[in-house]
Order: structure tokens, then sequence, then C-alpha cells
């Protein structure tokens, strides 16, 4: 299975009028028929990442932080930094990749410098932008 798997965005989908529909990413494409793309999305570019939050296709997470922790503790029970809750499940659930994302296995410590090496792709006009 090939999704992330990121958590429904319920705020915006109630703004868009779509409360209560599921968002089928790629599969939404009347010209795709395969169902293992079901909540699939396309992988972005990571460029200036640490200063263009919110992140993933719906905005979800606020921080860089939030999105470093999801992949390494969607399927451990972990907990979402920014509700202070375990992970709620993505929309196709079982269509997530367990293979390479959700139980990383990474220390805190290890999380942070994941994060400062993200901060690297920064542009050096944005720098400033940065959280510190
Ligand atoms: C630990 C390694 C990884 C890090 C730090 C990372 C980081 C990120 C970040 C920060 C985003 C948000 C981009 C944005 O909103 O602008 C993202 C999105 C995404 N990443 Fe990763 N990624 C990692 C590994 C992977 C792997 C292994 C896959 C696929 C097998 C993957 C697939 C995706 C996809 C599909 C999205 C878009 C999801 C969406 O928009 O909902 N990533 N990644």
């Amino acid at each position: 299975m090939i999704t992330l798997g990121v958590l429904i965005n319920t705020a915006l989908r109630t703004a868009n009028g779509q409360a209560g529909n599921l968002d089928p990413g790629l599969f939404g494409n009347t010209a795709v028929n395969d169902e293992d793309v079901k909540g699939a999305f396309k992988v972005s570019s990571l460029r200036n990442i640490a200063v263009t939050s919110p992140y993933m296709h719906n905005g979800k997470f606020k921080d860089l932080d939030t999105v470093v922790h999801f992949y390494n503790t969607r399927d451990t029970g972990g907990i979402n930094p920014e509700t202070g809750a375990t992970w709620e499940l993505g929309e196709f659930h079982s269509g997530r990749n367990t293979d390479q994302l959700g139980d990383l296995g990474l220390s805190f410590d290890e999380e942070k410098d994941l994060i400062s090496f993200l901060k690297t792709f920064t542009d050096k006009r944005y720098e400033g932008l940065i959280d510190k």
C-alpha cells in the first residue's frame, strides 16, 4: 500500500462544503481506476519546507515537528503534539504505507536532528522566516 494516511482536516472540509465526504486524492481523477491510489497525494518538494507551513495536501499540520513525529509514530500510538491526543486514522487507513512510514523508531533527538536537516533546505533569502 502506498498512502501516507494523513489525518482528515475536518475544519477545511467543512469550510469547503465537503463535510463528511472523503477526499480520494489521485483516485478522484476520472482517468484513474486503480483503487490502491485512494487517498494518495503527490510527494511535494521539500525546498523551503521550514517556511511553508501549514503542511500536507490539506494543511493539517502546523509544525514541521508534527510532520516528522507523525512519520515516526503514526502506527505506534504516538501523540499528535498539536492536539495532545493519539493520531487519528487517515481517510483510507488500510491503504497506508506501512513498509516505509509510520514506525521509524527514531528517538526524540533523532527527530530534532531530522528537523534541523530539513531547515537546511531553506534558500538564504528566506532564512529569517525560520522559527527558531
Ligand atoms: C523521514 C523521511 C521523510 C520526511 C522528513 C518527509 C517529510 C515530508 C514533509 C515535510 C512533507 C510535507 C510537504 C508539504 O506539505 O509541503 C511530506 C509530504 C509527503 N511525503 Fe514525505 N517525508 C519523508 C518520507 C517520505 C516517504 C518515505 C514517502 C513515501 C513512501 C513520503 C511521501 C510523502 C507524500 C505522498 C507527501 C504528500 C502528502 C500530502 O500532501 O498529504 N515521504 N513529506
